[in-house]
């Protein structure tokens, strides 16, 4: 089958989250079962910036130019194979020459450029896929665009379109003047992408495109409640028939902690002691004091949706249980405020870094005993995964992907802790169940072992695409 990827980022050219994580190592997984998958995203400048290196694999396949309402744009392909996968770069320095990826005043225009850039570029590359699957909002017109203006088009029929939401906050809403102003679609066809009285993207991708998936099974059904849903419950649950859920992997070449350079020691479910050895040396790394305490890492965006206010309430109590924090991120001020205050109160027991630092990250999933990640709403969650992937228990609140990936230890069959209802003591409960299971040396072995050999490989979630994907193109 043929298969092309369309997002907004992609590992390891630009990423911003874990969407990126997932168009670097989905599409290879799908190229490793036999299929010929490829990838298209903007051609930013950061990538020319920050990576020079991957620039010079880069060669120009052509250009041409895309309509973007009246407008006439130039749109360059510039393509290179990376881990196995064709990439294709849609390169627009207008568009895309900028500091960031987002978070500019035209990005509806930006990515409506990209949209039906991608659509365009068919007609010039060699490739025709059988299935294009599209990825959040930035995306969410090519369906769209398809079904509107391509959908008859000689080289262009029966092209099959899975759009997969991995966050439901950001939809891409704009003003009704936008439909035809920068979309250039005709005004009779506002209905596809009117919703409450603006324009949704991503509403338009919802009732165009063939299949809607969400990145774990729990958060397809969740996404049809308005707890979740931000506002677009009411339209997921009329379409409710072709929406699904496929669980996210984790690349567990680059996770491994039997190869990583990065840690201390390396170790495996096996031969677990290199864990020790990684917990000292983080321990060192932060100033932090040393001694068997238990460490629990935090490694997330400082924002109210991750459940940091939950961590927030009940964090001094957790501190006088004798928990050591390991805690790196960034976001809201209030929240960096409240962790750097928790850091000067109680130096020996708590470590803040603010900020985006892989290799840090990398340090933390691996020294630590506990990785806490209470979210609000969490559509799949890669750094539970993780932190498991490393012997890291994690404990977590039972939403998304995060109740699809870990299994409470009441029963001692699972993986880590979980609880149900956002709020602060049910948290601290899962906290205490933990802290009672690492006094207990034989369980917490057991339970490690448990995390270590958990498979969160993209096999198993690959195949469930292929089906989905083939159950498509029998129609
Ligand atoms: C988004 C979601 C996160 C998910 C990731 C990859 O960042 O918030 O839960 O793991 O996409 O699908």
């Amino acid at each position: 089958m043929n298969i092309l990827f369309a997002a907004s980022e992609a590992v390891p050219f630009a990423a911003s989250g874990g969407l990126a994580d997932v168009i670097g190592s989905l599409p290879h997984a799908l190229v490793e079962k036999g299929h010929d998958c490829r990838i298209v995203m903007p051609y930013y400048k950061s990538i020319k910036t920050a990576h020079p290196e991957l620039c010079e694999r880069l060669t120009q396949v052509t250009h041409f130019t895309v309509d973007v309402s009246w407008r006439k744009q130039y749109c360059g392909i510039y393509t290179a194979v990376w881990n196995g996968v064709t990439y294709y770069l849609l390169d627009n320095e207008y568009y895309f020459k900028r500091d960031g990826l987002y978070g500019f005043y035209d990005d509806c225009e930006r990515f409506v450029f990209f949209s039906r850039a991608v659509l365009e570029m068919l007609r010039c590359i060699d490739f025709k896929p059988d299935i294009i699957n599209e990825n959040d909002w930035q995306t969410a017109l090519i369906p769209v665009f398809y079904q509107v203006f391509y959908k008859y088009q000689q080289g262009f029929q029966n092209i099959k379109h899975v759009f997969t939401i991995h966050n439901i906050q950001y939809q891409g809403n704009y003003g009704r003047e936008v439909l035809n102003e920068v979309m250039g679609i005709p005004l009779y066809h506002m209905g596809i992408l009117e919703y409450d009285g603006a324009i949704n993207m991503m509403k338009g991708a919802i009732e165009t495109a063939d299949k809607i998936t969400t990145v774990s099974p729990s958060y397809a059904w969740e996404i049809l409640d308005p707890w979740y849903s931000h506002g677009l419950d009411r339209i997921l649950v009329n379409k409710q028939y072709k929406l699904s859920g496929i669980l996210n992997g984790i690349d567990t070449e680059l996770y491994n902690p039997e190869t990583d350079d990065l840690i201390a020691k390396k170790f495996s479910a096996k031969h677990p002691s290199g864990k020790n050895a990684c917990k000292e040396a983080l321990l060192a790394e932060l100033a932090l004091q040393e001694g068997d305490e238990p460490v629990i890492g935090i490694v997330t965006r400082f924002v109210s949706h991750k459940g940091i206010d939950l961590i927030r309430y009940v964090f001094e109590d957790i501190v006088n249980m004798g928990f050591k924090f390991a805690i790196l991120g960034s976001g809201e001020r209030i929240y960096e405020d409240f962790f750097s205050e928790m850091q000067s109160r109680y130096p020996d027991q708590v470590s803040v870094t603010l900020g985006f630092q892989p290799d840090l990250a990398r340090k933390i999933y691996a020294g630590s005993d506990m990785f806490l990640m209470p979210s609000q709403s969490e559509p799949c969650g890669l750094a539970q995964m993780i932190a498991m992937r490393y012997g890291t228990i994690p404990i977590v609140r039972e939403t998304g992907g995060l109740r699809d990936s870990v299994k409470d230890d009441g029963n001692h069959d699972g993986n880590g802790f979980t609880f149900k209802t956002y709020n602060a003591h049910d948290m601290l409960d899962a906290v205490k169940r933990a802290k009672a299971t690492y006094d207990n040396t034989k369980e917490w072995k057991a339970l490690r072992k448990r995390a270590l050999k958990s498979d969160f490989s993209w096999s198993a979630s690959a195949d469930s695409y292929l089906a989905l994907y083939q159950e498509l193109c029998k129609q």
